[in-house]
């Protein structure tokens, strides 16, 4: 079977499946028992300075979407609030019992030199394998001038990584907040303090939705709400869409990273991973199902790389991100068009409607509710497979290329003008 071990930034893991830091990973009697059901590492749910913070009650809101619950969660929980001193005991036992596991510690104290210097060493002190700046949290902390606060403002990422690695030999991950415009800024300024990998996404701000009988934002706690993070499988296109920058921006080269939000199931993995991770971090996924579903995940992993004949990660890292372009180097030639399997149609019409109604009315419906492309009209935009919900009913068909590959190029004396030009 594939090699599926795991190395990121020299902290190796059996597997690529670590839980993220979270309340899965909040104390010894979850995470023993995680580490017992086959996961390859975690990052431990944050810790800060003592006195441990205070939590409210309620704290989760969800989005359950066309039948699909919680395809979306959101949070309003902040890092540990359990004492450090607990922590850090249940993190020696974990690291001396599961020697072969990644053991990483996530934290956050305040944005001063001092509050660093004093929690490294305690934290060293554990055996654990490394560290996970969380310069993340969206919500309370924040306010705090911590977490995102800090992963927003890219001096104060530099800044405190360079803090953190001039004041600990341990590997430093820097964990990357989401809500940002241009996720290269936080992950280059990390690279630049001295990372020796990022991980992200942390969670997406949001509000989940309004009690439209209390009038209060969701999660509501005693008739208020706040925003919160969000995660889950709605989250994955943010996510593999900021990974992907990083992993292909010439300045990252080199810096591995530990990709999370949505991770579900070994395909979103393996996902991940083809666009550039070294690894992947679940939460949302094992707080919906348990700890048991990575044995899904490893089994799954490991026989698809087997059938693709990929002997370990490396073997398929990052191949998908080579295809990753920007828009203009997109072949403007290329064309799809959408074919109907009479067969498998259910005539419901909904290729049609949507066609019709929203798009380039190239679905043409014949008496018996019988529908079919019109070719001349279809620009292969693919809205008609989406809608239909038959699997496979609608698919699309790459007609042959007409000529050579042509992109878009900036017009030579006009930068804000696109002109086509063929790529020999
Ligand atoms: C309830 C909850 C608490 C979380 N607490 C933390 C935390 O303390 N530190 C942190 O870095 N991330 C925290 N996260 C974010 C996760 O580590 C992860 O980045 C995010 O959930 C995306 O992964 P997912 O889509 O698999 O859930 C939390 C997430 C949830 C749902």
């Amino acid at each position: 079977m594939a090699d599926l071990r795991c190395n990121i930034a020299g902290i190796r893991s059996p597997n690529p499946f670590w839980l993220a830091s979270a309340p899965p990973t909040d104390k010894e009697y979850n995470v023993r028992r995680a580490l017992e059901a086959g996961w390859g590492g975690v990052v431990w749910k944050t810790l800060g300075e003592d006195p441990p913070v205070v939590n409210v009650s309620s704290r989760y809101g969800a989005v359950t979407h066309g039948g699909r619950r919680m395809a979306g969660l959101n949070n309003i929980e902040l890092i540990t609030d359990r004492p450090l001193a607990t922590n850090i005991a249940e993190i020696k036992r974990i690291k001396r019992d599961f020697p072969d596991r990644a053991i990483v510690v996530s934290l956050m104290v305040p944005c001063v030199e001092e509050s660093w210097r004093a929690i490294l060493p305690i934290v060293e002190e554990t055996g654990c394998d490394g560290i996970e700046l969380n310069f993340g949290c969206p919500h309370g902390m924040s306010e705090r001038n911590m977490g995102a606060a800090v992963g927003q403002v890219p001096d104060y990422v530099e800044m405190v990584t360079r803090w953190c690695k001039q004041n600990t030999r341990m590997p430093v991950i820097v964990k990357l907040t989401p809500n940002i415009t241009n996720i290269l800024m936080p992950a280059r300024a990390a690279k630049a303090g001295g990372a020796d990998a990022v991980s992200l996404i942390n969670t997406v701000q949001s509000v989940v939705g309004v009690d439209l009988d209390a009038m209060t934002p969701l999660p509501a706690v005693d008739g208020q709400g706040t925003h919160g993070g969000y995660c889950g499988p709605a989250v994955k296109p943010i996510a593999l869409r900021m990974l992907g920058d990083i992993a292909r921006d010439p300045a990252m080269r080199g810096l591995p990273i530990s990709g999370m939000g949505g991770v579900s199931s070994w395909r979103e993995a393996a996902e991940f991973i083809a666009m550039g991770a070294s690894g992947v971090q679940v939460c949302t996924a094992a707080m919906h199902h348990g700890f048991r579903i990575v044995s899904d995940m490893i089994d799954g992993l490991g026989n698809w790389m087997d059938a693709k004949g990929y002997a370990d990660i490396d073997a398929f890292r990052g191949l998908a991100n080579r295809n990753y372009v920007q828009w203009g180097e997109l072949n403007i030639d290329f064309r799809t068009i959408a074919r109907i399997d009479q067969d498998a149609c259910i005539s419901c019409g909904k290729c049609y409607i949507a066609c019709e109604d929203t798009s380039h009315q190239a679905i043409a419906k014949h008496p018996g509710r019988v529908y079919e492309v019109i070719d001349a009209e279809c620009v292969g935009c693919n809205l008609c497979a989406h809608v239909c919900p038959v699997d496979d009913c609608i698919t699309m068909q790459p007609q042959p290329a007409a000529g050579p590959k042509r992109t878009w190029a900036v017009h030579p004396n006009n930068p804000h003008r696109l002109e086509p030009e063929t790529v020999s």
